[in-house]
């Protein structure tokens, strides 16, 4: 028994450090197989030792049940919020106010970015995990434990066992993350999250932890509110410390006396804040010596040794001129606001998606009115609210489209949806967008055969359905605007190409409702075949565990369509690959390799060449390791390279990984 403990200990401690590898510090030692095995090896041996499990066991994260509603936890020290700078001249201030109350020591601070998230604090007994609470007043909170054990670069054990040690941080989403959640949002129908504070503080107060464990959460900790027996002297020490323990810190924080070098820091993170993949709203300046801070003390409501020196919200005012209705693939009908232009976030805004008219009436928005505008996720264009006091009477309440601004179709609303629908499968306009849908990278990859070029295919009739691309012929290509033979006969070469690509891509392509890349991914590897997939029951898919009701019907339905089951024979008639590429699998040059790729390749991009592995046998792996077989390397390699030579693991140019593929 002994030994299976030490073997739990062990699995633990090694799936722990690589995940504070991969999620921590970013640069995983070992690859994802390498990784999932750890995790299984534990599992198996967690499963026939059940009364084994430990309850920082990294398969525990998502252990919970759904709670009925959070329990409040008392703060043991209350968690105080800070004093607001506005402007340069706040910040002289507070210098001045700290200097008079600490004297005659001679100040010394740390700056730090103020992340935009939601503040959290954890308590850590003998170095385990053991509870998660929200600040609510700063007096009680809420107990969030079990959600923010699913956030994998939170330690639930950590690499000092210190009796009792209370930290604090801030629980944050993405920026990349958070439009990738609201995209798919968007596709299933779901209501959009304003920005990714919301969303973060939305999926932390989730009251089944199997959701959060799906939202990309992740944790900055900056504060230490409690400690036996270790007592940094001041917050460089403080932040080092909590680093060596296991938790994430902000690397960009500044340690300075000089108040002209704060107001630098402040410049420049004001400045750089959108090349940063999370949100920041501002600077914090907190004095360095934890000694000092309690010369210095605290207000009931917020320390006088910190001030928080706030960016200026980035929004702006702007006049919607028009509304815009754009058809989609599905036919769904997308109002979209053009506005007199607007610089925000480093860029012009001129167009906002207004979503659907549900949300035209709920925010009470009219053609001409003056509005605010920031952008989501420090990306997406969003229209914030009308300023209703400055309307003049001459504003119009947009009207919802009773026919299709394209074909002229008669527009439908089905039960239980926001979207307004032109039901005209051969509207121009859904032919267009689906054909451009069909030819984007992440679908067919058909280079060249963008949106300029599919608007003259269809204009001219030469295309109206997707499966007529590949009897196009380079005469057709030569009959569109600016076509020279060159670019006709890279087309025409470029559809030829789309022929040999993965079934997953194609049933990506194809545009299913609900059927995003990953769910088409998982089809094409479980069945292989579209034939297959086409004949499936919707009992039989629900059983997938990713594929819910909706998706099933969803799929179900589209191959009940009879048009689509022409379109499909009308491929395979030319020669599409409607197959998972099996045979294979199971023998080409790379089986049972390990290839990592890194750097700019000429020919191929990431996904093209990761294909290339996986279709004949190989495997594609992010980080290099003793168990790497080959890295291809590209224009300006990274670190991968480094690592490769200095494992002596043999490295390919392209020519040589393309060679590789034709021996
Ligand atoms: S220090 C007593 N540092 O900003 C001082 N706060 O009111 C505690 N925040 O609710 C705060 N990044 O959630 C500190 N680097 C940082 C921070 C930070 C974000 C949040 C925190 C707090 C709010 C200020």
């Amino acid at each position: 028994m002994d030994q299976v403990k030490e073997k739990i200990a062990h699995l633990i401690g090694q799936i722990s450090r690589h995940d504070y590898q991969y999620y921590v510090l970013d640069t995983p030692l070992i690859t994802d197989g390498e990784y999932d095995q750890l995790v299984q090896e534990l599992l198996r041996i967690e499963g026939e030792f059940p009364h084994l499990i430990l309850p920082d066991s990294p398969t525990q994260r998502v252990a919970g049940q759904p709670l009925p509603g959070f329990r409040t936890v008392r703060h043991r020290v209350p968690l105080l919020s800070l004093d607001n700078s506005f402007s340069y001249g706040d910040l002289d201030e507070f210098h001045r106010r700290v200097k008079e109350r600490i004297a005659p020591s001679e100040p010394s601070y740390v700056c730090e970015l103020k992340i935009d998230g939601v503040s959290i604090a954890l308590v850590y007994e003998d170095g385990i995990l053991t509870s998660a609470a929200t600040r609510g007043d700063g007096i009680t909170g809420e107990n969030v434990l079990q959600n923010v054990r699913t956030i994998r670069s939170v330690p639930l054990r950590l690499n000092k066992p210190i009796p009792r040690l209370e930290v604090r941080g801030e629980i944050y989403i993405a920026k990349t993350d958070f439009l990738r959640l609201n995209q798919e949002r968007e596709e299933k129908g779901e209501k959009l999250f304003a920005n990714p504070r919301n969303s973060a503080a939305g999926s932390l107060r989730q009251l089944d932890p199997q959701i959060t464990a799906r939202r990309p959460l992740r944790i900055f900790i900056y504060d230490l509110l409690y400690s036996e027996g270790v007592e940094p002297a001041d917050q460089a020490q403080l932040l080092q410390f909590l680093s060596e323990l296991g938790f994430p810190i902000n690397p960009h924080w500044l340690k300075t006396k000089d108040v002209r070098e704060i107001q630098g820091y402040c410049r420049e993170w004001e400045e750089r804040r959108h090349q940063l993949d999370y949100e920041i709203d501002g600077v914090v300046i907190k004095l360095n010596s934890l000694s000092e801070r309690i010369v210095a003390g605290n207000t009931n409501k917020s320390p006088r040794w910190a001030t928080a020196f706030k960016f200026p919200a980035e929004e702006e005012e702007s006049q919607i001129t028009a509304l815009e209705l754009n058809v989609g693939r599905t036919g769904v009908i997308t109002p979209t606001a053009v506005m007199t232009p607007v610089l925000i976030a480093g860029s012009v805004v001129s167009r906002a998606s207004l979503h659907n008219f549900d949300l035209i009436k709920e925010r009470d928005i009219r053609i001409g009115d003056r509005v605010l505008v920031h952008k989501a996720g420090d990306i997406i264009p969003e229209v914030i609210r009308p300023l209703i006091e400055k309307r003049t009477g001459n504003e119009t309440v947009p009207e919802f489209p009773r026919y299709c601004p394209t074909c002229g179709a008669t527009v439908i609303r089905f039960e239980g949806e926001v979207a307004y629908r032109c039901d005209n499968i051969n509207c121009p306009a859904r032919l267009k967008e689906s054909l451009i849908f069909f030819a984007s990278r992440d679908a067919m990859d058909i280079e060249g055969l963008g949106p300029a070029v599919v608007e003259q295919l269809v204009d001219k009739g030469l295309v109206k359905n997707v499966a007529d691309l590949y009897s196009l012929t380079e005469e057709d290509f030569l009959s569109l605007d600016k076509t020279a033979k060159k670019k006709a006969n890279n087309l025409r070469q470029a559809v030829e190409a789309s022929k040999v690509r993965s079934l997953s891509r194609l049933l990506h392509a194809l545009g299913l409702r609900y059927v995003g890349g990953k769910t088409a991914r998982i089809l094409a590897e479980q069945y292989g075949d579209l034939d297959v997939i086409g004949s499936l029951s919707r009992e039989s898919l629900v059983e997938i565990p990713e594929i819910g009701e909706k998706i099933a019907q969803s799929i179900v339905a589209f191959f009940n369509e009879p048009e689509n089951l022409e379109t499909i024979a009308r491929l395979k008639k030319a020669g599409v690959n409607t197959r998972e590429n099996v045979i294979l699998k199971e023998s080409g040059p790379f089986t049972g390799k390990i290839l990592v790729l890194t750097g700019t390749l000429e020919t191929l991009t990431r996904s093209q060449a990761g294909e290339l592995i996986t279709g004949q046998g190989g495997q594609v792996s992010s980080s290099v390791s003793r168990k790497t077989d080959y890295v291809v390397a590209g224009a300006d390699p990274g670190s991968k390279l480094d690592r490769a030579l200095e494992l002596g693991i043999p490295v390919l140019t392209e020519p040589e990984f393309l060679a590789f593929l034709e021996d």
